[in-house]
């Protein structure tokens, strides 16, 4: 039996009502809240900063998921865990010593994760693979939530899926994820499902939490 994870991107909640966005997810049955950091440079917009990651902290118990679109992502893995970051990714294409920082990431104790940009090759990871706990396909490209998911992903979603027998990290996406495609992609082999505007946009978080879970493990 599969047992998707659902992982709401919190760059997508009401942050006019943080705190209370928060509390309705975590009472939905969310597995992570997910935190896209982004840096202006790395991408061509500014994403959650430490401040978001403390509100999740003070009014959820939720493991969090924090996605590095930065460069040299290396500076903050410190600050990041000491906030509290279970699960830290990085880009590849951000980093000219992932291999590195992904050991840092598993020295502080969180799991080390990369996520990999639609045009990024395997091939291109593959060596940092064994050092990863995580790996998130990117199926739009990074920077903004509500994108259109990207068909072309799916044969490296394959490829990946392969990899991650081989070496025991969890399978992600990230980008344009419904009720439309999920169950598509959890037959591929995806077990974590980050979800941004299709969940926020709902207004019964907890029954649109339900849906996606059964709609990918059914
Ligand atoms: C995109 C981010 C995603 C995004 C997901 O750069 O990494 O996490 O917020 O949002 P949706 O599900 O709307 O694509
Ligand atoms: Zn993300």
């Amino acid at each position: 039996m599969r047992t998707a994870k659902i992982h709401p991107s919190i760059l997508c909640a009401n942050h006019g009502s943080l705190a209370e966005e928060i509390k309705q997810m975590t009472k939905a049955g969310a597995d992570y809240f997910h935190v896209d950091v982004m840096d202006g440079a790395f991408v061509p917009n500014f994403g959650c900063g430490t401040d978001i990651v403390k509100c999740i902290k003070k009014h959820s118990h939720i493991p969090i998921d924090v996605h590095l679109m930065v460069e040299n992502p290396n500076r903050h893995i410190r600050l990041f865990r000491d906030l509290g970051a279970d699960i830290i990714s990085i880009h590849p294409e951000a980093d000219n010593q992932a291999a590195l920082t992904l050991t840092a990431i598993s020295e502080s104790g969180a799991i080390p994760g990369i996520a990999i940009n639609p045009d990024t090759s395997v091939e291109a990871v593959k060596e940092l693979l064994p050092l990863c706990g995580h790996v998130m396909a990117m199926t739009v490209y990074p920077g903004y939530g509500g994108q259109r998911f990207l068909d072309f992903t799916l044969d490296k979603i394959k490829a990946l899926w392969a990899l991650s027998k081989e070496y025991g990290f969890s399978l992600c996406v990230d980008g344009g994820i419904s009720r439309d495609n999920i169950k598509k992609l959890a037959l591929l082999g995806v077990t974590n499902f980050v979800v941004g505007s299709a969940l926020f946009s709902q207004h019964d978080y907890e029954l649109a939490v339900r849906e996606l879970r059964s709609e990918a493990n059914g």
